[in-house]
């Protein structure tokens, strides 16, 4: 065995960064926590090929003085603890010193700051050494800057997932850290592209509006409740308004975003019999607390803590969850003073689309600066920034060291999972015109009469039992179904052209399916700041068409892409479902047309989920049960 000796301080540091940078994510998250434990009101987040590329955080926050940065850079060097005591009594997001040390080491790292001087200081690192520090021109505060994200540690390339998940990875932390802190201003931006921006007014239901989009800051509660422990304050959705995952509770402790199955759980217990299953709600809950009663020093990049009095957190979430949706007046709509900002955002872009080409050839720093004449609120600190710290974009795209197709082998999946549709599964289910009376299993019928859930029905000796909402659901199913897998979808104009905004996640993830999204009818266009624009619709969507469109948009969140053919079918029987609400007394013409119309299809006996729609009683069942037949 070899002689067992000390490794060099850059490997024990690469060692390090595996457990705290797992991903571009991870770097965006330590440079955004650091700003905000920093003091920073205004922090601004840009990156570039997600984020491997460069990923630069800049904040107007207290920085660091130039004989400090060597420490700042230095594993377990902090300024936020400095004794046992503290350790267990953490005010602020970090507290190891490890996250610089850690990002410098598998990165190229420039840093500016400075901490209220004349004059500030500019250094660079390499794999973790100084390669140069120098006096600089800055406002107060730090930017920094990360380039060539684990360019020496190509094995982490290879844990990487598609770049798109990686986009979201990043939208997805900043979008949980902005709601924890509403009152800094944050904006993140994409390649020249705003993904994310809050207005930093302290409003929580702005900041909703900025992350998941006005409609749904609009149906949002506010609660609060506290014992002697805790203080839980935050929005919670009305009950109409979930979602398929529990991706959209945030749980924030002392402004810490943190994973806790429990109290996620505690959210949706306060919804009782609100929430039917696999549905979940979007929720803010923020949580106060002593920080004696937390540890967070258990899991490497703190996500997960530990938490004394867990159990009573718990009764205390639900219960204040549940006295919410009680309250009536509580609902009354909050959102009067809320000042649109991603209609203003909106605007700008459709300031910018006037001359499309101008943005779409500017760089990053060029297209924000644009912005900037409309923004013009936009502080000094922040506009400071030297737009040559941007790299040179001109330089052509093939040469970078980590060109997409390259690097992510898995974006070769990719491909494969955006391939088209096809509709041959859906064929399945709808039987060509002409072989309909041949093909059906129900014969002619004569109706003797109708309760309010059934109608009843004779052929010869037989029984039937019709439930009649299922059956118009199966007939709409049916004939929805026949039109999204015809060959041309008819489309109805609409008066006024429908503009659907999203939050940034959900808008990424909607882009990126507008081709599967056409396949059933529906042409949405991009329309500036996450935002698509529809001018018609199919003619299958009856009822409220945007209700109806949003809730198949919907559909198209966090699904695995694979099985559109059983997607479009949950949207088809989803829909017929929203066309045919409930019980409703026939006429008896109606139920003329309902009984020949089942004769057509397929299978009248059963809907798409395998729900029993007719139920048959055969004379020899009829014989069985009066024991006839002995
Ligand atoms: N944006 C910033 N503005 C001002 N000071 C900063 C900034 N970023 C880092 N620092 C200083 O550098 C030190 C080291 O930062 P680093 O992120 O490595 O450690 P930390 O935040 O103390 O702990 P952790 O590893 O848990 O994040 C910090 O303690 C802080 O004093
Ligand atoms: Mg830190």
């Amino acid at each position: 065995m070899a002689q067992i000796h000390e490794l060099s301080v850059n490997l024990s540091n690469q060692i390090a960064a595996g457990e705290v940078i797992e991903r571009p994510a991870s770097v965006v998250k330590e440079l955004l926590e650091n700003a905000i434990d920093a003091k920073s009101t205004r922090i601004r987040i840009d990156f570039i090929d997600a984020g491997l590329k460069q990923i630069i955080v800049q904040d107007n926050g207290t920085g660091i003085p130039s004989d400090q940065i060597d420490l700042a850079f230095t594993r377990h060097a902090t300024s936020k603890i400095s004794n046992e005591h503290d350790l267990f009594n953490v005010g602020t997001l970090g507290f190891r010193g490890e996250a610089l040390a850690s990002i410098a080491a598998v990165s190229h790292v420039e840093i500016l700051t400075n901490s209220g001087g004349a004059s500030g200081t500019r250094a660079e690192f390499a794999a973790g050494v100084k390669k140069a520090q120098e006096e600089a021109a800055a406002t107060k505060g730090t930017q920094i800057t990360v380039k060539d994200l684990f360019y020496n540690t190509p094995a982490r390339l290879k844990y990487l997932r598609s770049p798109r998940t990686e986009i979201m990875k990043i939208v997805d932390i900043v979008n949980r850290i902005a709601l924890g802190y509403p009152d800094i201003a944050l904006t993140l931006m994409n390649e020249g592209r705003v993904l994310l921006r809050t207005a930093g007014n302290g409003n929580l239901q702005q900041t909703v509006s900025s992350v998941y989009g006005r409609s749904i800051a609009e149906k949002m509660l506010p609660f609060k409740s506290s014992d002697n422990d805790f203080e839980v304050t935050g929005l919670i959705s009305k009950p109409g308004l979930t979602r398929s995952t529990r991706n959209f509770i945030s749980i924030l402790l002392n402004g810490r975003y943190i994973n806790n199955f429990q109290l996620a759980t505690a959210v949706m217990d306060g919804y009782g019999t609100n929430l039917a299953a696999k549905h979940y709600p979007i929720a803010v809950i923020k949580i106060k607390v002593d920080p004696l009663l937390v540890d967070v020093n258990v899991h490497p990049t703190k996500k997960e803590v530990r938490l004394s009095k867990e159990t009573e957190l718990s009764r205390l979430i639900t219960n204040a969850i549940s006295s919410a949706l009680l309250a009536k007046d509580v609902q009354a709509d909050a959102i009067g003073n809320l000042t649109n900002t991603k209609e203003e955002t909106r605007m700008d872009q459709l300031k910018f689309n006037l001359n499309k080409n101008v943005v779409e050839t500017k760089r990053p720093d060029q297209a924000e600066n644009t912005r900037d004449e409309v923004h013009e609120t936009e502080p000094a600190a922040i506009e400071s920034v030297a737009p040559s710290k941007y790299v040179d974009l001109n330089i052509p795209r093939e040469d970078d060291r980590y060109l997409v197709t390259k690097t992510w082998p898995e974006n070769v999946n990719q491909q494969v999972q955006l391939t088209p549709f096809s509709h041959s599964d859906l064929h399945e289910d709808v039987i060509s015109t002409g072989d309909e009376l041949l093909a059906s299993s129900l014969p002619e019928l004569s109706l003797v009469g109708q309760t309010n859930t059934y109608l009843i029905a004779v052929s010869g000796e037989d029984l039937y039992l019709i439930d009649q909402v299922a059956a118009r659901r199966l007939l709409a199913f049916k004939k929805i179904s026949r039109e999204i897998a015809g060959q041309k979808i008819n489309q109805q104009g609409l008066l006024t052209p429908m503009i659907l905004e999203f939050g940034s996640l959900d808008f990424i993830q909607i882009k990126d399916q507008l081709e599967e999204i056409k396949q059933i009818g529906l042409f949405l266009e991009e329309f500036g700041q996450d935002t698509f624009i529809l001018r018609s619709y199919p003619t299958w969507l009856e009822g409220d068409i945007e209700h109806s469109v949003r809730a198949i948009l919907d559909s198209y969140l966090n699904v695995d892409q694979t099985d559109s053919a059983n997607l479009i079918k949950r949207i088809a029987s989803e829909q017929a479902q929203r066309i045919v609400p409930g019980k409703k007394k026939l006429s008896s013409a109606e139920c003329g047309d309902l009984l020949t119309n089942l004769r057509q299809v397929n299978d009248p006996y059963h809907d798409a989920k395998g729900n029993v729609v007719i139920v048959r009683l055969r004379e020899n069942d009829l014989r069985k049960m009066f024991k006839k037949d002995e």
